[in-house]
């Protein structure tokens, strides 16, 4: 009886089914105790075990103004209002609201982006792509400016604009959002004065003929929608209901967007002018047979790059000299 009275007056923790709630005061709860309840709850939702445990250190973490839960005392009471906050975020990723845009940010590189559903996830891949490009560029100075198609988070673009201070950049996106979200991430880190964001769509020809009269281009990096159409439905339910689908889709064989890319790259890039590209696995073999058909189009395939688990991720592209 005592339990169910404390039940209904601390209502704001009840979303934890199976709660020792009387064991509790009204006023703090324990960090260690909650953190095993969240979990709990994560896993009930059907979040794999460990991605269950992540999510409620996250929170945690994040709400008592601490980035990882090791710099968070065992010792910590959690106050009601702080408990609260943990519990509405708690609650979205209950819902499958991936951990990131229930934070509203996460780390890419050495940055720190703000995050925002539907606007892709970046993810730990895209950082390799942006190794291999900034090893390539090196201190080279004469590398002015560069293209990226498809900014989404604006994470990319603010990754090179930050670590090549020389270099100036045009980031596209179809959708507001991205551009929106991207233009906030280049001002949080004053580079937003280097880039022009274009919120237009890429397969348009005006956009084409606008982002021409903005290069040539030193070279132009790319991570495209590259999931074959059919494969979507099988996606987590994280990615499936939170991202924006245009982020994803590739059409029938994944390459609708590269086939454009290919066709629309040469006029934008300077003369030996790179293409990068990060893509879905087994992708490189049609990628390649796609440019070697095509000797019109002036693009010589360079090279397959693979990321960290060696699977080829990255392509490298050049446009030949004539
Ligand atoms: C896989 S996401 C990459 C986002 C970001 N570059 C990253 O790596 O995190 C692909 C991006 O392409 C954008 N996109 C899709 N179709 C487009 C189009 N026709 N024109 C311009 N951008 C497009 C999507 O909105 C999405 O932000």
């Amino acid at each position: 009886m005592q339990c169910l009275r404390n039940i209904q007056r601390c209502n704001f923790i009840s979303f934890t089914r199976g709660l020792p709630f009387c064991q509790f005061s009204s006023k703090s709860i324990d960090v260690n105790q909650l953190r095993v309840e969240l979990t709990k709850e994560f896993q009930s939702v059907g979040i794999e075990r460990r991605e269950s445990l992540l999510s409620a250190e996250y929170i945690i973490a994040h709400v008592l103004g601490k980035k990882m839960f090791h710099e968070v005392s065992r010792k910590t009471m959690i106050p009601k209002a702080q408990w609260l906050q943990i519990k509405e975020l708690a609650k979205k990723r209950s819902e499958r609201m991936p951990l990131q845009y229930v934070l509203g940010e996460w780390d890419f590189h050495d940055f720190t982006v703000k995050l925002s559903p539907p606007v892709l996830i970046p993810r730990p891949e895209t950082e390799e792509l942006v190794e291999y490009v900034l090893q390539d560029v090196g201190p080279d100075r004469s590398c002015q400016k560069f293209l990226e198609v498809g900014c989404g988070s604006g994470a990319v673009t603010l990754c090179l604009l930050s670590k090549l201070p020389w270099i100036t950049a045009v980031a596209c996106d179809i959708s507001r959002e991205a551009c929106d979200l991207t233009t906030e991430n280049l001002t949080k880190y004053q580079v937003d004065g280097r880039a022009v964001v274009l919120n237009m769509d890429f397969k348009d020809s005006e956009t084409i003929q606008r982002i021409c009269e903005l290069g040539p281009f030193d070279f132009i990096l790319s991570n495209p929608p590259y999931i074959p159409s059919a494969d979507i439905d099988h996606l987590d339910p994280e990615v499936k209901t939170y991202e924006d689908r245009r982020a994803l889709d590739g059409g029938q064989d994944g390459l609708d967007f590269v086939r454009h890319l290919l066709a629309v790259s040469p006029p934008l890039l300077k003369t030996n002018g790179k293409l990068w590209l990060e893509t879905g696995l087994e992708q490189h073999g049609l990628i390649k047979k796609m440019i070697d058909s095509k000797p019109e189009q002036n693009m010589t395939f360079l090279q397959s790059l693979e990321d960290i688990t060696n699977r080829e991720r990255f392509c490298l592209i050049q446009k030949r000299s004539r």
